[in-house]
């Protein structure tokens, strides 16, 4: 039996360097060494003071125990590579944005290069681990080209282990895995590997809870879990609307329906629509995979959970003009919230982006606040949501604040974008006091609590209620 002893992953992101830091937590006879080629990602991996390149609750307390101990991480990726028994590939994997499928296919280009420098440097016999999110068959191709490069005596092993950790919750979320799926080949050597990477998470993960299968069915499987997350909010979505137009509450009916324990009570909060790296791009990579597999109308069910999305964004967007008496020129609207979720800095995907740009586009001014996001990034996601407008244009137009107070000095509307629990902790008596009148709050989170909101003076809307104002 192959024994592990030394990891080395491929990729120093939000996947790559939370997982790898707690496999080298868990297991400190196990020396991991997390690469990338993203020389300023290592340097902060590697910072004195732990200015990390990703924010994550509890992340860094990992990072303070393991690193320097037996957690490394650099950019020599091929010395990574050579060092390694077992490597996990867990590279971004981003839709395509020219060429066959542009638009909906991923993007296999860092997954494929990664995989070909293992074939290039490898001098001994790896597990090679595909952690990146990928197309089903994904591991036949990265097979084949390991096998075509490979130099003799080097065999290499294809397992299948996607992640389903989310964001602000990662390290919780590695500590006590609902399950962790492992894939591979029904053969001795597959098995054999697949015992191997299963020894690696024992080392904290019950047995019970390490789920193996074949290959095709693991890497199915993830697609496959994040449609369906992805989709129960969408579904809760489609009735808030019914709810506004009807008087009906979308909390109590989301309560109703979670309560049958077919349905259970979980991921059924309306917002604002679902944002975060995953879930739309791996969706559109399951509508592409259907048509290519000659089946149109799987292809049109899925993609609709993104269309229902995409929906509710610009339906929040017009509910507030709308609500503003039909204009939002020259008005200035606080935007609390640019991450797409609470407890992460991370806005790929952000519904809070969708939301500005439209706001924009009305020629309203925007002043946005939010605790973890980077100004940088900030421009840059609004940059790229506007290819059109020159950044100084959309710096006109847009302001970023150092507090949720300050953002909604002098504006005539607060939109809640993020659920952050400072904004409900926020002095809704100052912020009033400060904004125009009449002062309207929209609350695309179902964050605060709207009745004490309009006791002050406020005129509030939040997604799916039907009693507006
Ligand atoms: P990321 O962009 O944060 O990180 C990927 C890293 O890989 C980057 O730092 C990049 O520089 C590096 N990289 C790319 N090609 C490389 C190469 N050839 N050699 C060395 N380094 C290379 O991406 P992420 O969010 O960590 O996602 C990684 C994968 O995990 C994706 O397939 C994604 O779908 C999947 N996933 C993400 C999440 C999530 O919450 N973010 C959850 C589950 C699964
Ligand atoms: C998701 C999956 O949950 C995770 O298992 C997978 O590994 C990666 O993709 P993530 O995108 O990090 O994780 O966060 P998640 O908590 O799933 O939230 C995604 C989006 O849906 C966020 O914008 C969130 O605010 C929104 N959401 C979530 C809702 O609008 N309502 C809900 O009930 C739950």
């Amino acid at each position: 039996p192959v024994k592990v002893t030394k990891i080395c992953c491929i990729g120093a992101g939000y996947v790559g360097g939370p997982t790898c830091a707690v496999i080298a937590l868990k297991c400190p006879h196990i020396q991991v060494t997390i690469v990338d080629l993203n020389e300023a990602r290592v340097d902060a991996w590697n910072s004195e003071d732990f200015k990390l390149p990703i924010y994550e609750p509890g992340l860094e307390e990992v990072v303070r125990k393991a690193r320097g101990r037996n957690l490394f991480f650099s950019t020599d990726v091929d010395k990574g590579i050579q060092d390694a028994d077992l490597i996990f590939v867990s590279v971004n994997t981003p839709t395509k944005k020219s060429g066959v499928g542009a638009g909906f296919a991923a993007d296999l280009n860092y997954v494929e290069l990664a995989t070909r420098r293992i074939a290039a440097v490898a001098n001994s016999s790896k597990i090679v681990v595909e952690k990146s999110t990928v197309p089903c068959r994904t591991a036949e191709s990265m097979r084949t080209i390991l096998e075509a490069n490979s130099k003799p005596g080097c065999h290499f092993d294809i397992l299948s282990n996607p992640e389903f950790l989310a964001e602000g919750t990662a390290i919780s979320d590695l500590f006590a895995p609902d399950r962790v799926l492992i894939g591979s080949l029904q053969t001795p050597e597959g098995i054999a590997a697949c015992v191997a990477l299963k020894d690696v998470y024992k080392n904290w993960v019950p047995a019970e809870k390490v789920l193996t299968v074949g290959l095709w069915s693991s890497e199915l499987s993830k697609l496959a879990a994040n449609a369906m997350l992805a989709q129960r909010i969408s579904s809760i979505n489609a009735l808030s609307a019914i709810c506004e137009a009807t008087g009906a509450n979308i909390d109590e009916v989301a309560h109703a329906v979670g309560k049958d324990t077919r349905v259970g009570p979980k991921f059924l909060k309306a917002s604002v629509g679902f944002g975060g790296s995953c879930f739309q791009k791996d969706i559109l990579n399951l509508v592409y995979l259907s048509e290519s597999l000659h089946l149109p109308e799987v292809a049109a069910y899925w993609r609709q959970v993104v269309e229902m999305n995409e929906y509710q964004k610009r339906r929040f967007a017009k509910t507030v003009v709308d609500t503003l008496f039909n204009t939002i020129t020259g008005k200035r609207i606080a935007v609390l919230g640019f991450a797409f979720k609470a407890d992460t800095g991370d806005t790929r995907e952000s519904a809070a982006i969708s939301l500005i740009r439209d706001f924009q586009d009305e020629r309203a001014l925007v002043n946005v606040y939010d605790p973890q996001v980077p100004h940088d990034q900030i421009w840059l996601d609004l940059q790229e949501a506007s290819p059109r407008l020159p950044i100084e244009q959309i710096k006109k137009q847009v302001t970023i604040c150092p507090s949720a107070l300050e953002a909604c000095r002098n504006a005539e509307a607060v939109v809640i974008a993020t659920e952050w629990a400072e904004f409900r902790e926020i002095d809704w008596e100052a912020v009033y006091k400060n904004m125009n009148k009449p002062a309207f709050v929209f609350d695309g989170r179902l964050l605060v609590d709207a009745e004490k909101l309009r006791k002050i003076g406020f005129k509030v809307t939040s997604i799916g209620r039907g009693e507006r104002l």
